[in-house]
């Protein structure tokens, strides 16, 4: 139930609206409420008296159960008995899709994220995007919408003729088998390095060759490009990543034509520099390169060919892009090309923006020479968790494929803690400790639950007219605020809202734990401290789902 549209319809004051609802600082002053400060303005009467007013009109019901009006705000208090037994009978029947909805039928959300490069490493600049991309898709998914998810591969470009030659002069077959990606990328580093003007001439004309549609170098790059997807569809496996589409840059090869046309129909296209340019002054932006002198397409070009393509085949609803902020202004560019060739669907484009991710060390993400492959940094993580649970429960069964859950979910939570704009340093110690706000931590509490689940043998039954103490209603209030939290998770792209609710209901559910009897309680009250216990662990195991993260049944 959405307590504060309730609460909002209820006063039924013109002007207050679901979202003038809030959540005060802390729980004395009750569950909701509404600042009365904006409404001055309209009622021109003081806050206080505002607040004291509606306070006098509002009636208490079998969900409010109190009303009180302090320093201007208007304070509501849920009715936790009524409260209790509805979320807990919910969270009962609903099982896995506690939270979920139906909010985004017949609606088409198209995320593009983690779109790597072919041949290029797959590094840990590359976290952020891929697991918040992946979030983002699981959510809209749980709320309903059809997702699509689309790898947007770097795979166009001159650099692959470089590649070619690369290997032409100094590759081998069967190396190149072995070694992957790894063994792909040293050879474009070396040419990078020690390729001479003979070289780069041929480099070109091997980029030519792929453009014309040569056989062999077209193979040649498919098996580049199939070892590198097979490579990181290795890691996609691990961290839980699905995508619909691998339709990447080269896909657009043939659709970029009708763009360039309509730009030139709608008198869009101007030369500049014997480059054609879309000009963006006016807006306060360089313009936006569509060809270069030579005739040959750009990056933005192939965005808003994939845009156009994204449109028209999939009919998106909204169109989202997971890509680091370094990339603003090219996204700014090709929504605003895209609104003045008169598309009304460019406001439904969204980039959502990330920080940057760094080591604890000070290795840099992509610096020269100095690359921190993703894969590199998720087995080390596996290790430590590996190491730290053997140091904490060396009798456990099955530590191998706890390590992994629980190593991989530090690594995915490590990226989805914080505000995503906000540049991350990575640390193994911080990610993988049993007691900061770690998903560590939120799998370790869930194991608490599930050993106390399993030692009850009981049926769990909802004790109706119970009336919860302060820590059990704490956890109630958490519980039932989930589908609000993936509402708003999902509206303002942040995933981060739901690692963070999973820690602040793990929180909570441990200050239960700790506070309140549950196998040795009696009667009513244990039947709904064991409910209590089990929706906590359903609760967190569908947060951590759509994240990505599965719970251990024991750590
Ligand atoms: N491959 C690009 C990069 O690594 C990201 C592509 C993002 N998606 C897009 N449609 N431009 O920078």
């Amino acid at each position: 139930m959405d307590y504060r549209q309730y609460i909002a319809k209820k006063l039924n004051v013109e002007g207050v609206a679901a979202e003038d609802i809030v959540l005060p600082p802390n729980s004395d002053m009750g569950d909701y409420a509404l600042p009365c400060f904006k409404l001055a303005k309209i009622f021109k009467k003081s806050p206080a008296i505002i607040a004291e007013e509606l306070k006098n009109s509002f009636k208490t019901d079998n969900i409010i159960s109190k009303v009180s009006a302090v320093n201007g705000y208007l304070n509501f208090s849920l009715n936790k008995t009524n409260l209790s037994y509805g979320v807990l009978n919910e969270i009962l029947n609903l099982g896995k899709n506690y939270g979920s909805s139906d909010e985004g039928k017949g609606k088409t959300v198209c995320i593009d994220y983690s779109s790597v490069n072919i041949a290029k490493p797959f590094h840990i600049g590359h976290l952020s995007t891929t697991v918040l991309g992946g979030a983002l898709y699981k959510l809209y998914k749980f709320l309903g919408y059809n997702v699509v998810g689309i790898n947007h591969l770097g795979d166009y470009g001159t650099q692959f003729g470089k590649l070619i030659c690369a290997y032409k002069h100094w590759g081998n077959k069967e190396e190149i088998e072995k070694g992957g990606i790894h063994a792909i990328n040293e050879l474009y580093v070396r040419f990078n390095t020690q390729a001479d003007e003979e070289m780069e001439r041929e480099a070109r004309e091997y980029f030519r060759l792929i453009e014309n549609g040569d056989k062999e170098a077209n193979e040649t790059f498919e098996w580049f490009k199939s070892l590198t997807l097979k490579y990181v569809q290795g890691i996609y496996e691990k961290l839980g990543i699905k995508f619909d589409s691998y339709a990447g840059e080269r896909f657009y090869t043939d659709k970029m034509q009708p763009v360039i046309d309509e730009l030139k129909e709608k008198h869009l296209l101007k030369e500049s520099e014997g480059a054609q340019v879309v000009d963006l002054e006016p807006y306060g932006m360089p313009p936006c390169l569509i060809l270069r002198s030579d005739g040959a397409s750009l990056y933005a070009t192939r965005d808003l060919a994939a845009a156009t393509y994204r449109k028209n085949h999939y009919n998106f609803y909204k169109n989202l892009y997971v890509v680091a902020y370094q990339q603003n202004l090219h996204f700014k560019q090709v929504f605003k090309v895209l609104e003045l060739m008169g598309k009304e669907w460019a406001k439904d484009c969204v980039h959502v923006a990330f920080g940057m991710v760094s080591l604890e060390d000070g290795a840099m993400s992509t610096r020269k020479g100095k690359v921190v492959w993703l894969e590199d940094v998720i087995n080390k993580c596996v290790e430590k968790a590996y190491e730290v649970i053997c140091d904490k429960n060396p009798d456990l069964d099955n530590k191998g494929s706890i390590a992994e859950k629980v190593g991989i979910g530090a690594v995915i939570f490590g990226a989805l803690y914080n505000n995503k704009i906000k540049d991350i340093v990575f640390s193994y110690d911080k990610v993988l400790s049993f007691e900061g706000e770690t998903s560590v931590y939120v799998q370790y509490t869930a194991a608490r639950a599930n050993s106390v689940l399993s030692k009850s043998g009981l049926n769990i039954t909802v004790p109706q007219n119970y009336e919860p103490n302060e820590q059990e209603a704490e956890v109630i209030k958490e519980l039932a605020v989930f589908p609000e939290v993936l509402k708003e998770a999902a509206d303002k792209y942040e995933p981060c809202y739901v690692s963070r609710f999973a820690v602040s209901l793990a929180q909570k559910f441990n200050k239960f734990y700790i506070e309140c009897k549950i196998l040795t309680a009696e009667g009513a009250a244990k039947d709904f401290r064991l409910a209590l216990t089990y929706a906590t662990l359903q609760t967190i195991k569908n947060a951590l789902a759509i994240l990505g993260i599965e719970v251990p049944e024991k750590m």
